[in-house]
């Protein structure tokens, strides 16, 4: 009767999970404060969403002769933050939250801010300053979260590797612009 216990325990797994069925995909081993972690998730939608808008802004305003690339990338990083909320908001719906999509106090969720940026430069500064700012944001969420709620913390890395990736981009760029200056400099010197 050795298989004995092992039955039990798969028949207690069941009842258990019948049990708790309300809870969708959280199951007793979920460790994390649920209410907190979809709070923090509310926030990083709500910072996405500010992202998108802000790169959708830029992406319309760049102009100037380094601005084609620039402007492709303002759109492949809007398209990414567009990736990155709709997984949030997925995983806020499996944790038994609802995603908040409101417009109304959008900017005082996000932890980034919409700035809109008159030159190109500072349109990629400001971008910038918001990459680094998520970028914190989720390398903080994923120590809170740590090994209680695993699958939402491989969501947040996913999320911080683009995200180093865009600070990566737009610090690229920045220094490229900064070469051309100095080039130009030189001849007109
Ligand atoms: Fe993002
Ligand atoms: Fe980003």
């Amino acid at each position: 009767m050795t298989d004995k216990p092992f039955l039990t325990d798969v028949q207690e797994l069941r009842r258990r999970a019948r049990q708790h069925i309300e809870t969708g995909a959280v199951t007793d081993a979920y460790r994390a404060n649920r209410d907190t972690v979809i709070k923090l998730l509310n926030e990083a939608l709500a910072t996405e969403i500010v992202c998108v808008l802000r790169y959708k802004r830029h992406y319309f305003m760049a102009h100037g002769i380094h601005a084609d690339p620039i402007a492709a990338e303002f759109l492949t990083h809007a398209n990414e933050e567009q990736g990155h909320a709709d997984q949030l908001a997925a995983r806020i719906v499996r944790l038994g939250g609802s995603p908040n999509f409101s417009p109304e106090g959008l900017l005082s969720r996000s932890h980034s801010e919409y700035v809109e940026g008159t030159t190109l430069v500072d349109m990629i500064k400001e971008d910038l300053v918001a990459e680094r700012v998520a970028i914190d944001s989720y390398t903080e969420m994923i120590r809170y979260v740590g090994d209680d709620d695993i699958t939402t913390r491989r969501i947040l890395e996913s999320i911080l590797a683009v995200e180093e990736e865009h600070a990566d981009d737009l610090n690229s760029f920045l220094a490229d612009i900064e070469k051309d200056w100095k080039a130009r400099d030189r001849t007109a010197g």
